[in-house]
């Protein structure tokens, strides 16, 4: 445990507040992405007969704002085939889902679809380019084909099986099923039997006097005489012709009603366990890693509050070279700062917000001054020689860390995430260094709200995430987003 001074306490609390926004959602109520959250996503994403693109993200996520036109182009072009939603991480309720998903970085995207078992989702993680025509493919690839494929062989069996059930049948010149009509099969399951039948089928061809390719047929079941299907191929088109024979089905499971639902909820709570809503995929997932372990680095030009800064004789003591100082980590620059001690300050300060907007508590980030005493004493016993330094100390267990390389907020990440790893070199921290800091007014003066927890690096262990899923996460993370320089084709909602 660590107590910060008031001061210092005061400017962390400040950062809090002067982020207001901090959980608003990245996509507006008129976007074609589907807002899922902890209370509505069993019914919106595990019972529907669809398949859904799933991304996780938080709202002051770089990549996660870089990704979101691509995605809402996705969206636009899946639209009838297959659903686009998005789930808000920062949101404190969605944390506990977004952790089943074994989420570790910002965005993930995910691709669920219906499994053997209703409300129980397959879910596959999405690894690919993040451009809407990567995700369209990725999606369509994944959407469960009810389309039967039906020969000359098969063709008497498949009419006179369940007359009574309509069957729509497309004549193609095609051996591959498209997503439209994989997407139509979804829009009817157990309404309507869809098939499809290819050109060279002589016999099924004749059979309904086909001359054209496609043709589309509905025998709407019984003794009702079949049905060509005259106008454009285009899935809504399609969708109103072949509800002659039945509506299709609902898209997602039904709302409770509203009246009912608060009070039923809040009695269901402690039955409706994580678990029961658990995806098959996650349960998999081994990793214990939260929603925010990996968390995007605040996008450059994010307004970006800076880190604290130490000043005056026995600050730095007093924070973070007491015998019971904990983990520090600090940027050493000169006052008057410079190109290069702003860029560290810069990384520092977007690395501590992020661990802020994810309510993590890491240890603290300070800025001192090589010009003051105690840091000029610091950094000659440590034989720092370079005119801006960073370095991670622990008083309490007598070591200190050297940072060595450049300031680009991903290297300093790098370095930070191994500290809380316990990993790296590590030095002893001379005894000389570490003192008692001088007595001032009893610290039980100050509010308990004022503390800053800073969990110690035993604790910190159990939220990181499994080495794997680590090199994983960061390659994925470190994927440039495509330029949408091809075009998404119309496909493929109007190709049959
Ligand atoms: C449909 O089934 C009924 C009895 O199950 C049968 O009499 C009729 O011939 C069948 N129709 C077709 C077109 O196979
Ligand atoms: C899904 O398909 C089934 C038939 O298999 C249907 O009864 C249901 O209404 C469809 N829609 C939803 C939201 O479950």
């Amino acid at each position: 445990m660590y107590t910060s001074s008031p001061t210092i306490a005061a400017a962390a609390l400040g950062l809090l507040a002067a982020l207001p926004s901090a959980h608003a959602s990245l996509y507006l109520k008129s976007s074609p992405v589907i807002q899922v959250d902890a209370k509505n996503y069993d019914r919106l994403v595990a019972k529907t007969n669809y398949t859904t693109a799933l991304e996780f993200y938080a709202p002051w996520c770089g990549h996660c704002q870089n990704l979101k036109p691509a995605y809402e182009k996705a969206a636009k072009n899946l639209d009838g085939l297959a659903r686009v939603a998005a789930i808000n991480c920062d949101e404190d309720e969605n944390k506990p889902l977004c952790g089943q998903f074994g989420v570790q970085g910002f965005p993930t995207i995910k691709i669920a679809r219906p499994g053997k078992k209703y409300g129980k989702p397959v879910v596959d993680d999405y690894n690919g380019p993040r451009s809407a025509k990567d995700i369209v493919n990725a999606v369509v690839d994944k959407i469960n084909n009810h389309v039967k494929k039906v020969t000359d062989k098969d063709f008497d069996a498949f009419l006179s099986t369940n007359n009574d059930t309509a069957k729509a049948i497309l004549f193609t010149e095609k051996g591959t099923t498209s997503a439209l009509l994989k997407g139509v099969a979804i829009d009817f399951l157990d309404v309507i039997q869809v098939a499809q039948v290819r050109n060279k089928e002589a016999k099924a061809v004749a059979a309904f006097g086909i001359e054209s390719y496609p043709s589309l047929v509905l025998l709407p079941g019984g003794d009702q005489p079949g049905l060509l299907y005259d106008g454009e191929m285009k899935k809504d088109g399609i969708v109103k012709f072949l509800s002659q024979a039945g509506p299709p089905n609902p898209v997602t499971g039904a709302e409770k009603p509203k009246a009912k639902k608060e009070k039923k909820e809040k009695k269901d709570k402690p039955k409706e366990s994580t678990k029961s809503k658990k995806p098959e995929a996650a349960e998999e997932s081994t990793s214990t890693a939260s929603a925010e372990t990996q968390a995007e680095t605040a996008a450059p030009e994010e307004e970006v509050p800076p880190i604290p800064a130490l000043s005056g004789y026995a600050e730095l003591t007093k924070e973070c070279l007491a015998p019971k100082s904990g983990i520090c980590i600090l940027a050493l620059v000169p006052k008057e700062h410079g190109e290069e001690a702003e860029k560290a300050l810069a990384a520092l300060s977007g690395i501590s917000i992020k661990h802020v907007h994810s309510h993590r508590h890491l240890f603290p980030f300070f800025e001192v001054h090589t010009e003051d005493a105690d840091v000029a004493a610091l950094t000659k016993t440590l034989e720092l020689q370079a005119k801006v330094e960073v370095i991670a100390t622990n008083a309490k267990r007598s070591w200190w860390r050297h940072y060595q390389g450049d300031f680009a907020p991903e290297s300093l990440e790098t370095w930070i995430d191994a500290i809380r790893m316990n990993e790296g070199e590590k030095k002893k921290l001379p005894e000389s260094l570490i003192a008692e800091p001088p007595k001032e007014s009893p610290t039980a003066d100050k509010p308990a709200e004022e503390t800053v927890e800073v969990k110690v690096e035993e604790d910190v262990k159990v939220e990181v995430p499994e080495p794997e899923a680590e090199s994983a996460s960061t390659s994925w993370q470190g994927a440039e987003p495509t330029p949408e320089a091809t075009e998404v084709p119309e496909h493929p909602r109007d190709e049959l």
